[in-house]
């Protein structure tokens, strides 16, 4: 028995850490097989502590309050979000800044658990625009930054973080409040009832079960907030990291802003590479995103160990939720956000069964449309973050 056991969880998902708090990722194939949405019950989840326990009948008075440097402090009650505000509906990636990280912990441990690449997932996410109740709460001059409090109260405190007031202003950085992943209510691994959703940046700055919204002209001193989410200069060891206060944990090293990332889905690690029997060509597959709201603009391909590059195709299946017509789109959005990438995307190249019998592992790299693109080295941190090099999958060579 544990703190969550009032929660539903799909057998399908892979624990990550032990029974407590729950850290799960899916299969990657299946992740892949639901296509550009995840369904809720396959998305990936990272709690760092309990699942707030929010009956049906406490939701219409679960509480949100916007206070700080703020001239009119207020407390909304849940209905008033849904009804007070424009309710807006967009599809939106997030990624664990962990994903990738089982790669790091093979080089040398981090101190974080191994996420394969499957911590990313999307959704369509409803609610209202974050810069909407701000404004509400009409910030004062010297208003910088935006901390964010959630329920559920860990060994350092409640879980909590920050963004800058400039980015929650401004609507082509998408930043909002989701009650709906997917048309249904949010399930209560994903924030039930209320949580932020901040596009393009680490899934850590979405704060789940949400209760605070705070004005400030500093960034968050939440613990979570300075000693998490982080990468730390690489000499950094874990022993140094246990240190608090350090020059290391200077707002400099925060991440927001996802960095440029990619994976091979098809062949799989451990998978058969099928070159034999496939046919004249082996259609390779796999995954890429972008922070920021940049587009990936390249997917490259290499057999031979990153002498030569091969151009994969790419599809965005984000751009038809553009449509506003299309009835896919259940809400409304800010025209800004229609020149703005918030998803993963998906790419594949047909490639000659002859060229991978010769070769011994497939390379993948991206690069967006700032043309950052995914470095061959590793940059290892302790806090095994933002893992990007190019993703590499060995071959297996059947017969
Ligand atoms: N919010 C709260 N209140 N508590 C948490 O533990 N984890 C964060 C973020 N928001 C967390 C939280 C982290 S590190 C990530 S990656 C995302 O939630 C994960 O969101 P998900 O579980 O819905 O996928």
């Amino acid at each position: 028995d544990t703190p969550d056991s009032h929660v539903p969880r799909d057998p399908r998902l892979i624990r990550l850490t032990g029974v407590h708090p729950f850290n799960v990722e899916p299969p990657l194939t299946a992740l892949f097989k639901e296509g550009f949405l995840t369904s809720p019950e396959l998305f990936y989840v990272r709690n760092h502590g309990p699942v707030p326990r929010v009956r049906d009948e406490d939701i219409p008075s679960w509480e949100l309050s916007i206070e700080g440097l703020v001239e009119n402090p207020i407390v909304l009650n849940f209905q008033q979000i849904l009804q007070e505000f424009d309710q807006i509906t967009a599809p939106i990636t997030l990624v664990c800044a962990g994903n990738r990280r089982k790669e790091q912990n093979q080089v040398r441990k981090s101190k974080g658990f191994s996420w394969g690449a499957a911590g990313v997932s999307t959704a369509l996410f409803t609610g209202p625009m974050m810069r909407d109740i701000i404004k509400r709460a009409k910030p004062m001059r010297t208003a910088k930054y935006i901390c964010m409090e959630g329920a559920d109260k860990l060994p350092n405190g409640y879980y909590g973080t920050s963004v800058k007031l400039n980015w929650v202003m401004d609507p082509n950085r998408g930043i909002m409040l989701a009650h709906k992943m997917n048309g249904e209510d949010l399930r209560p691994d994903h924030g039930r009832p209320l949580r932020a959703v901040v596009p393009g940046q680490i899934g850590g700055r979405s704060v789940k079960w949400l209760t605070k919204l705070i004005v400030t002209d500093k960034p968050s001193d939440n613990w979570y907030h300075i000693y998490d989410n982080r990468v730390l200069p690489t000499m950094v060891s874990p022993e140094q990291s246990a240190i608090e206060s350090k020059w290391w944990y200077d707002d400099r090293y925060a991440i927001y802003d996802l960095n440029v990332n990619s994976a091979v889905v098809y062949p799989q690690h451990d998978g058969e590479l099928m070159p034999a029997t496939a046919g004249p060509t082996y259609t390779a597959r796999g995954y890429a995103y972008a922070g920021g709201g940049r587009r990936i603009n390249r997917v490259e391909i290499s057999l031979d160990k990153g002498k030569s590059w091969r151009l994969a195709n790419i599809e965005y299946p984000e751009d038809k939720y553009r449509d506003f017509e299309s009835d896919l789109f259940g809400g409304k959005v800010d025209m800004y956000w229609r020149e703005t990438c918030f998803c993963w995307c998906f790419w594949n190249l047909d490639i000659p069964v002859t060229d991978l019998t010769e070769s011994d592992a497939i390379l993948v790299r991206a690069m967006d449309e700032a043309l950052s693109i995914q470095p061959r080295d590793m940059y290892w941190s302790v806090l095994g973050m933002m893992n990007n090099p190019w993703f590499r999958v060995a071959i297996v060579k059947d017969g």
